[in-house]
């Protein structure tokens, strides 16, 4: 039988090199950290601002107690097999994983050997629901579990047109950039790109922003002088992405500390974006008010996995439960606003049918008066062909290297 070893659990090639240190004041708290994220069900980033605070850690030292624990997560099955899982089990010095991480599993094949039939949650990153969860698609587990153990990149959005305009400018200040594959203005950060200090005229000129995220926006297809309601408009990601088409946007949350979020990061010149939260306006104010609606639905995350690796861990069946009943209420609510011949496009950074095509499939049975469009009509031919997409937008981290993203594009007819 043939066994995979160590080498292949190790980042590729292309993957940042680690800049972490940890040293042996980090080494423990890193240990501690792992066990209460672990085994405690801790939040990450919260757990990481508990210890920094209590041991008054310099931001170098909780960046890098930061990037180990999210490296250690990201292979929380990997780290599970060398370490055991139990808490109590804990026999190694509080150096072991840190060593581990540093060196990419120096105990070496012995250690970490794995059948070639092994399942993706040995593999690596797919806790056992997910795994479930999965199943019935046609996605490829191993390669999604193992392209969840690499780090995000680091991407950005810039004004249409501008792309090889920064890439220069940013070039000039020592960031490192390459153009995104698909998104037409997405450039994708090299190893190290020290944003945070970069002049604030040069920062003004680009949001960070996954590839994925853009794509969901271009979906949309707003055009000028179009009413479109970006109804979970959150602090405004597709809302920024957005606004140069023109079009008279509304954006809207239920949630208005991220509203007003967004009002700081709007600029003087986008008048086209009115900010309102009509999460409990009466349903009958707006029907067949708008020409485009976006719902970027709450969801489960999933496809954020790179960035945010416990979370995919903590997830729990009645979790699950809870962002379906909220999905298909938020489509049900929305859908009414859209005006005839207009569209409805949903949106998830879900990896799950349940809350992507499941959705879809069940709003279109109970809502005859609409229906699926294939993405290219707003994304055009050429893109959708490039993304091996027709019927739905599907962003994955194994295939497109982004964060996994869905998108439905819907007529009212
Ligand atoms: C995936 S996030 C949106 C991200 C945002 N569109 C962006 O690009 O940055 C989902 C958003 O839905 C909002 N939300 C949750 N329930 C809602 C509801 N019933 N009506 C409107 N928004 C809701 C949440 O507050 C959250 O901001």
């Amino acid at each position: 039988m043939l066994r995979r070893g160590v080498s292949d659990l190790s980042e590729d090639a292309s993957s940042r090199p680690l800049s972490f240190a940890i040293n042996r004041f980090l080494a423990p708290r890193l240990l501690e950290a792992w066990i209460k994220i672990r085994f405690d069900n801790q939040v990450a980033d919260r757990c990481l601002t508990t210890i920094a605070r209590r041991d008054r850690l310099g931001s170098r030292d909780r960046r890098r107690l930061a990037e180990a624990i999210f490296k250690a997560l990201r292979r929380r099955g990997s780290v599970d097999a060398l370490m055991g899982t139990k808490a109590g089990k804990q026999e190694h010095s509080p150096q072991w994983l840190a060593t581990a991480l540093e060196q990419d599993w120096p105990d070496g094949p012995k250690a970490l050997l794995f059948q070639e039939n092994e399942s993706p949650e040995q593999a690596g990153n797919l806790p056992p629901l997910v795994i479930r969860q999965l199943e019935s698609s046609s996605l490829d587990l191993l390669e999604l579990g193992r392209a969840l153990r690499h780090r995000a990149p680091v991407t950005l959005r810039c004004k249409p047109n501008h792309r090889s305009r920064l890439a220069l400018e940013l070039r000039d200040h020592g960031v490192q950039t390459h153009f995104t594959p698909y998104s037409p203005n997405g450039l994708i950060c090299e190893d190290g790109a020290q944003l945070h200090q970069l002049e604030s005229g040069l920062r003004a000129t680009f949001e960070v922003q996954d590839e994925g995220s853009q794509l969901l926006a271009m979906l949309v297809g707003a055009s000028a002088d179009e009413r479109v309601l970006d109804a979970c408009a959150g602090a405004g990601g597709k809302t920024l992405a957005m606004v140069d088409s023109r079009a008279q946007i509304t954006a809207s949350d239920i949630d208005d500390e991220r509203l007003a979020r967004l009002s700081n990061r709007l600029g003087t010149k986008d008048t086209n974006v009115t900010i309102q939260n009509l999460s409990s306006a009466h349903a009958s104010v707006h029907e067949q008010t708008f020409d485009r609606i976006l719902i970027d639905a709450p969801c489960s995350g999933t496809g954020t996995a790179r960035r945010a690796p416990d979370l995919l861990w903590r997830l729990t069946a009645e979790h699950l439960t809870k962002y379906t009943t909220i999905q298909q209420t938020l489509l049900r609510r929305y859908a009414d606003w859209v005006r005839p011949g207009g569209y409805l496009i949903y949106g998830t950074c879900s990896l799950l049918p349940q809350e992507n095509e499941d959705q879809i499939t069940e709003f279109l049975a109970q809502r005859q008066d609409f229906k699926r469009v294939a993405i290219a009509q707003t994304m055009g031919e050429h893109l959708a062909q490039q993304l091996g997409c027709t019927d739905y937008l599907q962003l994955l981290p194994h295939r497109h290297k982004t964060d996994g993203f869905f998108g439905c594009l819907m007529q009212r007819l």
